[in-house]
């Protein structure tokens, strides 16, 4: 079978192979037309991930559609219900108006290329609303996706809202079915007092490809009653929008609270790790590429997410792993994962006396900051480590240029800064190398 028998045989446009084979549609036009293509590495790839679609997303199975109620449209309820809306008729609630205004015009809410393709080109039954408890009734599933802030005096995720929420629906409809996707500490679901028909579904999706890692889910995972009807059925919806096959792993609570908790510390601790790795070669005058790359190559460790950076940030990674240390100093006396926060910290010092030293012979030096958001791709600028960087900068009495492309033209703030902070390699400054402060290994030497 060719790849464009495939492509047929599973009923997918070429636009829709060439998101989800991550090919620009001109390229991927190119590999499924012309047979010089056939033997290279993208035409397989291609091929595969289109085999592996999953056979249900493309067969006449009869399925009723559900009514799912999402609250909360942020990365987290905004992919599912879009991914959920394929199929179901869905209805999502945000407090923020304006959020709602735009969903309702089919406008993304956040940068996200497939979420932006679905609103966009997919017949999706999709209506967003403010708050309104009239929405609590009628509905198949309610899913909750609002945030859990950490606490800096509890030492714990914030969970109040949840419970608020729960307690709000429950006044209205006593039995619908309710799961909870927002983050919650280890132990929170077996706190509340009515624990019929909730359960806890950890979301590890990554922002910039929030519907993308649904689509292609690493794994389900469901806590509460296992016995459950619903339990069953959720996992099942999930898995019938997935475009891969995952696991659907059913658990306890606790135990689903811990996966996510101790999945984002692993990355948190990978990232601490090569940046520490990065640290020691900096003061040893080392090549931190080579000594990565040599160290990755071991399969056992693995040649992804390990580029070095100025610190693990973002929305989730400080914060859930704050989270799990709590959990873990209650119980035991552990020595790794509680110095994982710590060390992510000295990181950042340490950029800090780095880039000062650099500095040291300039009168009032110039900083550059290019983009302050967490991730390269992504708009999110929540926790963002350069943040911190920037504001120890500032603490020593550094000044600090902001890029702004309204107000800026990009060879002015070039030739104005002594030196530019790139957490990331960005193309448009490879004739500044010089003036480039970046612990990328794939930038720099
Ligand atoms: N962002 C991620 O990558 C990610 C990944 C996995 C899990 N999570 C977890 O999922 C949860 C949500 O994260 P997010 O990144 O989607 O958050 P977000 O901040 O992007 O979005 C949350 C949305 O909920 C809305 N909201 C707040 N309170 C509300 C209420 N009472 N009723 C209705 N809407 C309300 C906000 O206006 C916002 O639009 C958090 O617990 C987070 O830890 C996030």
């Amino acid at each position: 079978m060719t790849l464009k028998e495939l492509r047929k045989y599973k009923h997918i446009t070429q636009l829709e192979a060439s998101i989800l084979t991550d090919i620009p549609l001109r390229t991927y036009k190119r590999i499924e037309n012309d047979p010089i293509y056939v033997s290279t590495h993208k035409y397989k790839h291609a091929f595969n991930v289109l085999s592996d679609l999953n056979d249900s997303s493309s067969s006449n199975e009869t399925y009723k559609p559900k009514h799912i109620l999402v609250i909360g449209a942020g990365y987290v309820g905004l992919s599912i219900a879009v991914l959920l809306s394929t199929d179901n008729k869905v209805s999502i609630i945000d407090i923020n108006k304006d959020k709602v205004d735009k969903l309702n015009k089919r406008e993304s809410l956040f940068k996200d290329k497939e979420i932006e393709f679905y609103l966009k080109n997919k017949k999706l039954d999709l209506t967003a609303y403010i708050p309104n408890k009239e929405l609590y009734k009628n509905v198949d599933y309610i899913i909750i996706a609002i945030p859990t802030d950490y606490d800096e005096i509890s030492g714990e995720l914030n969970t109040s809202n949840i419970v608020s929420l729960i307690d709000e629906i429950r006044s209205i409809n006593k039995s619908v079915p309710i799961i909870i996707k927002s983050t919650c500490n280890i132990g929170f679901c077996d706190t509340l007092t009515n624990k019929k028909n909730i359960f806890y579904s950890p979301e590890f999706l990554r922002e910039g490809k929030a519907l993308y890692d649904n689509l292609y889910p690493t794994r389900i995972i469901i806590g509460g009653d296992i016995s459950s009807r619903y339990i069953k059925e959720f996992g099942h919806l999930l898995a019938r929008h997935a475009l891969n096959r995952p696991k659907v792993l059913y658990m306890a609570y606790k135990e689903a609270e811990a996966v996510k908790l101790f999945s984002n510390s692993y990355l948190a601790l990978r990232v601490a790790y090569f940046n520490e790795l990065d640290s020691f070669a900096l003061k040893n005058g080392l090549s931190s590429k080579n000594i990565t790359l040599g160290v990755s190559s071991d399969n056992r460790i693995g040649d992804y997410y390990n580029n070095p950076s100025f610190g693990y940030g973002g929305y989730c990674l400080p914060k859930d792993t704050l989270s799990l240390i709590h959990s873990m100093d209650e119980v035991i006396d552990n020595g790794l994962i509680s110095s994982i926060d710590r060390s992510n910290q000295k990181r950042k010092e340490f950029i800090i006396l780095d880039i000062l030293e650099r500095l040291k012979d300039k009168k009032d030096p110039i900083i550059g900051v290019y983009s302050v958001a967490s991730k390269k791709g992504s708009d999110n600028k929540r926790y963002s480590s350069i943040l911190d960087v920037i504001k120890g900068l500032e603490n020593k009495g550094i000044n600090i240029l902001y890029y702004d492309e309204s107000k800026m033209d990009i060879s002015f703030f070039k030739k104005k800064c002594d030196l530019i902070l790139l957490n990331r390699h960005y193309e448009e400054f490879s004739d500044v190398m010089d003036k480039i402060y970046t612990r990328d290994i794939f930038y720099r030497d």
